[in-house]
């Protein structure tokens, strides 16, 4: 290799880091947000497929402090939630109300219950 192109390599090297860390600091205001969660507990029994929640699509729309903690303690698992709670306007239910978002219905089940992709 050239110097000049040892040089040029450096360059884009460097603009390359830049970048990452730009967007990993603008869009995560520093913190790792998980993307696609799944919460295993909906499927004791078999019954029903695990509940997914695209953290991502969410994050795009709200500011972690919307969610955490007042809607949702900060940490996977630690949310005790049920249907019922979910339909008491409680967790998911404080916005999947047919409002703020798609409301939990027969023909939305599926929209929240799917087994992970592959
Ligand atoms: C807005 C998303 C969402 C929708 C829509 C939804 N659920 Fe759920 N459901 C959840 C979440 C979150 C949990 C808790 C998951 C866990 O902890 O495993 C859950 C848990 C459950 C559970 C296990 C615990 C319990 O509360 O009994 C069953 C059964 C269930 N859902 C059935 C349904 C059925 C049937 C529908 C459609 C009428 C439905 N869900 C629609 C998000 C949703
Ligand atoms: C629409 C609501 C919502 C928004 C907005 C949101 N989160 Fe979350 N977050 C959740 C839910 C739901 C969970 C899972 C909680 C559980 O498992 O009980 C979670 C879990 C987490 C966890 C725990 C992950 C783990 O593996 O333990 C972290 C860290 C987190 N969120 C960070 C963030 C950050 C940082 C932002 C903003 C960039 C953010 N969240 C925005 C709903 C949200
Ligand atoms: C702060 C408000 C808020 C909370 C809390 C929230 N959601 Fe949502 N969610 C939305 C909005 C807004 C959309 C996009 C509009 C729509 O689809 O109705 C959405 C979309 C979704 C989608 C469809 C994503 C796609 O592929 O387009 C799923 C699945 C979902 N939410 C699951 C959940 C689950 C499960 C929970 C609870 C663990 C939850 N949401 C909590 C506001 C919220």
């Amino acid at each position: 290799m050239s110097e000049r192109s040892a040089l040029n390599m450096a360059k884009i090297g460097g603009t390359v880091l830049l970048l990452t860390a730009l967007l990993v600091a603008t869009t995560t205001g520093g913190l790792a947000a998980p993307g696609d969660m799944f919460f295993p507990r909906g499927t004791e029994g078999g019954a029903f497929a695990p509940t997914v929640f695209p953290h991502w699509i969410h994050r795009i729309q709200y500011r972690c402090s919307v969610c955490h903690p007042r809607i949702f303690e900060m940490e996977r698992g630690a949310n005790d939630i049920t249907m019922e709670s979910i339909n008491a306007g409680e967790f998911c239910g404080a916005c999947h109300n047919g409002r703020t978002a798609f409301a939990v219905g027969f023909d939305t089940c599926t929209w929240c219950h799917k087994e992970p992709e592959q």
